[in-house]
Parts: C-alpha cells; structure tokens; sequence
C-alpha cells in the first residue's frame, strides 16, 4: 500500500478561521443552525451559508440531513469556499453508533472529493453536544480518515483536525501517533 501522499495535522484553533477548501459543520439534521461549531460557523460565515442550507431543505433535504450524511454550501465569509455540513450521531452508552460517526467523515471527504478540494478542516464531530467521548472521537476520525486515503492516496493536499482546547489537542496528538502519524 502506497504510503498517503495527503499530510494529516492538528491544529488547536477556531475551525472557521482556518484557510482551506472546504471546512466541515458539525451540524443538526435541520441545517438550521445551532450552538458550538455550527453556531459559529453561521455567525462568522453570515446569511449565505443558511441561504444555502434552506435551498437544500427546500429540495432534496426536505426532511432534513439524516445522521451520518454529508451535504456542501457555500463557506459564505469564511476564509473557505465549502461548507460541508454532516450530522453527527448523538453519543448512547447502550448503543454502538460508531459506524455513523465513521461515516460523518467518509461522507465528508466523498464530498470534497466531488468539489476538487484540496484541503479539508475537520472539528471533532459530536464530541460537544453531542457527548461522544474524545478519545473513540479521535480515533474513528483518523481509522475512517486513513481507511479513504489509502483508496485514494493523492485525493487531497492536507487533511486538517481542528480541536479547540490544550486537552482535545494532547488527545488528538495521541491519536494520530497510535494511527500511524
Ligand atoms: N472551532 C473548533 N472546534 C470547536 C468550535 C470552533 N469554533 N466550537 C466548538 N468546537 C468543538 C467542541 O469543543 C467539540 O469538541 O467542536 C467539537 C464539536 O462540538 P459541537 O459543536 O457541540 O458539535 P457536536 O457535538 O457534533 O453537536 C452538534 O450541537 O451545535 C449544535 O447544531 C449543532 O445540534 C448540533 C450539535
């Protein structure tokens, strides 16, 4: 297997000021809006991002974006040119839904993939709101992650995790070691 050509790195930061292609929402089904990540991605992104939303609940998404699917808009005034909105899973201590979090993140480069993005910026989908512990949120990122480059070893340039504190970052760091960093 040829080694991945695409540069994994994580950055600690505010996900909506990173310059890259394509930026991926930690959304709702709604598309709507909401808190953390995706509050701050419409409030820094302003009107077009949710214009764009509404037109896709308007079409295809009308019964809203289901868990683990990914969709793209514009970055509005981000400095991107793509949103990619996806859908976490909501963590549950009873059951394993490891899989939709996994295709949070393989939806989401298919997505890029399609756009010509050459660099993408992750946050740590469903590690907020949504509750699933930061450590397994690490690690389906970067399995899932590695699992479409080794498909696809030059789809894209870099590969960027954006996580917001000094513990996600020391989490992360790991993760990517233990996933062959
Ligand atoms: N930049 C980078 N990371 C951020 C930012 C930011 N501006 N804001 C929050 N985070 C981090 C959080 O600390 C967490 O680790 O992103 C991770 C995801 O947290 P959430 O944004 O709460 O997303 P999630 O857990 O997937 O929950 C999604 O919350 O905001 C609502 O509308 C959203 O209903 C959806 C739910």
């Amino acid at each position: 297997m040829s080694a991945s050509r695409t540069h994994l790195t994580v950055v600690q930061g505010d996900l909506t000021e990173q310059a890259v292609d394509a930026v991926v929402n930690a959304a709702n089904s709604s598309l709507l809006g909401g808190g953390g990540v995706d509050g701050a991605i419409h409030r820094r992104g302003g009107p077009e991002i949710l214009a764009g939303c509404r037109v896709l609940r308007n079409g295809h998404y009308g019964r809203g974006l289901p868990t683990g699917q990914a969709v793209a808009t514009t970055a509005g005034r981000l400095p991107a040119r793509w949103v990619i909105h996806t859908v976490g899973p909501v963590h549950s201590a009873g059951t394993d839904r490891g899989d939709l979090l996994a295709s949070c993140y393989r939806e989401s480069l298919r997505v890029a993939g399609e756009l010509g993005a050459r660099t993408v910026a992750f946050p740590a989908i469903s590690t907020g709101a949504y509750g699933w512990p930061l450590a397994d949120g690490a690690r389906t990122a970067f399995t899932t992650v590695r699992a479409a480059l080794a498909e696809a070893p030059d789809a894209f340039d870099e590969i960027r995790f954006v996580v917001f504190d000094d513990r996600a970052r020391e989490v992360y760091e790991a993760a990517l070691t233990e996933n062959g960093g």
